[in-house]
């Protein structure tokens, strides 16, 4: 049985004070909700605080949106791994479709960045997903073949297991339109196929699979009862804890 992951994904908003408000709200409509695995990923600026506050909290686990592929150097404005591993940062989200889009991350790139992670001992989520022109034109499973592959390459079974992978078809990003519960599924199916491919069906079958695109309170039971969707990466639904605490709830409900 995969725990599910619910991961809230702030991109650019939320300065510190914010962010210290949102989590006391947060943490006061979650209670002790263990059964399913928590994650906030703040902006690089809010993460002291963020960490700080969740310090005496066992429920709910740091992520950063990003970091760099380097140790440390000549990097002006990257982060590294260890920086973010002070702070108690425990996952990474990696390749998200904007970084892809805007800021020119290949798969190779993300390749780089996922290894470098996992030797700091950071867990990576690292996302795919197919862009409409891609959809449209039948190419859903060549896409996503082609990321993870990419993505993922020359990982062991053990770098596997501590990896979270989010299908989130582009598409579907900030426009308030969702894949369909049953194109969601097929599509985490294939990605399933593709992991067995990669390591074998025992690795694949304990390899967490989130869903991303639009994800709100109204739409989470419909997903999260997939077979083969095992948690979900929220943008916009995330920046109010309110709304982010039910897609937890009605989530946990589920498991
Ligand atoms: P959204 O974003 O929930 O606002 O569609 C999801 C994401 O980009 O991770």
């Amino acid at each position: 049985m995969r725990k599910k992951i619910i991961a809230a994904n702030w991109k650019m908003n939320m300065t510190v004070g914010e962010a210290t408000s949102y989590i006391e709200t947060f943490l006061r409509e979650i209670g002790d909700e263990k059964r399913v695995e928590i994650v906030i990923a703040p902006p690089f600026t809010a993460i002291p605080k963020v960490s700080e506050l969740l310090s005496k909290v066992h429920t709910v686990n740091l992520s950063a949106q990003n970091m760099s592929a380097e140790k440390s150097g000549a990097f002006t404005g990257e982060i590294s791994a260890s920086m973010l591993r002070e702070l108690f940062v425990r996952h990474v989200i990696l390749g998200h479709s904007e970084r892809r889009s805007l800021y020119g991350e290949t798969d190779g790139i993300v390749n780089k960045k996922t290894k470098a992670a996992l030797e700091a001992n950071l867990k990576p989520i690292v996302c795919i997903g197919e862009t409409l022109v891609e959809r449209d034109a039948g190419k859903v499973e060549e896409v996503l073949d082609t990321q993870l592959k990419g993505s993922l390459a020359g990982l062991s079974a053990e770098d596997l297991h501590e990896i979270v992978i989010a299908y989130e078809p582009v598409w579907a990003i900030g426009t308030g339109r969702t894949a369909t519960p049953d194109q969601a599924q097929e599509a985490h199916a294939f990605t399933r196929k593709v992991l067995a491919e990669i390591s074998s069906q025992a690795v694949a079958d304990k390899i967490r699979i989130q869903y991303g695109g639009s994800v709100k309170p109204e739409n989470t039971k419909a997903l999260m009862s997939q077979p083969d969707i095992d948690g979900a990466l929220v943008g916009g639904a995330s920046l109010d804890p309110r709304a982010f605490s039910e897609i937890v709830k009605f989530s946990a409900e589920l498991s």
